[in-house]
């Protein structure tokens, strides 16, 4: 698969980068790139085993700009693992929530990047991307704790991390909602908190334009009637610890 490109009017584009991680034990995991006037944003870049590809590959679509921000939706080492290669080889400072900048150290960080990991507060923050908006919604507990999710206005895209995300799955872009929930339905009943947050989200999200749902694993949504399929279907799922409880019993042994 190459570079998929989600957006692009001259001067604001959004990449999907190539999947560097097919077929191994790792996750799938998605790196998304966002440049405005030659200025980019790297999302959740990911672990060692991709750190030299996606670098590589997010300095080809630079083609001589700059990057700027490093945006971490949470603490997950398929996030967060090579952080340090990315702060040692760029100028770029490196976003994540409050709860997290420091746990992160303990992946191994040089003294000299360690100012530019930098915190998002609860209540998330706008990013400016050379005069480009870009908005880091509070998302907490889907699944972690502390949580972010970015949407940006100019291409319509929400990049929703971990929630969305789908695992086995040999396609990039979903067409059929109802097939594709086999693939999506076990991690979001496990992982995500709780239908109460579930709905906060949903209702968050309902008040913005959105033409596609990017999640950080497997397809993404790529359409406004599939986002809102599945921001209807986040409305409605029971998750986490609305089905946990049944299965506090001692092991049997
Ligand atoms: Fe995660
Ligand atoms: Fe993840």
């Amino acid at each position: 698969m190459a570079n998929t490109v989600l957006y692009d009017d001259g001067v604001h584009k959004n990449i999907l980068l190539e999947d560097f991680s097919a077929g191994g034990l790792a996750v799938q995991a998605n790196q998304h790139l966002i440049i405005h006037d030659r200025v980019g944003m790297i999302l959740d870049p990911g672990g060692h085993k991709v750190y030299a590809k996606v670098l590589a590959e997010t300095f080809s679509e630079l083609s001589g700009g700059r990057l700027k921000y490093l945006f971490l939706s949470h603490q997950d080492p398929d996030i967060v693992a090579a952080i340090n290669g990315w702060l040692m080889t760029t100028d770029a400072d490196a976003y994540i929530s409050s709860l997290w900048t420091r746990f992160v150290p303990h992946f191994g960080f040089d003294h000299i990047v360690a100012d530019r990991l930098k915190p998002i507060p609860d209540e998330g923050m706008v990013f400016d991307l050379a005069g480009a908006k870009l908005y880091a919604l509070p998302a907490h507990f889907l699944h972690s704790e502390g949580n972010f999710q970015l949407y940006d206005p100019i291409s319509k895209i929400l990049y929703s991390g971990d929630l969305g995300a789908s695992i086995g799955i040999d396609y990039m872009v979903v067409r059929d909602f109802k097939a594709h929930l086999h693939y999506m339905e076990g991690f979001h009943r496990r992982y995500m908190a709780a239908n109460r947050v579930m709905k906060a989200w949903a209702d968050m999200v309902r008040q913005l334009d959105i033409e596609i749902i990017a999640p950080q694993h497997g397809a993404l949504f790529p359409d406004p009637a599939m986002c809102r399929q599945f921001i209807d279907w986040c409305a409605r799922l029971e998750c986490g610890v609305d089905l946990i409880t049944p299965t506090f019993k001692i092991p049997v042994g």
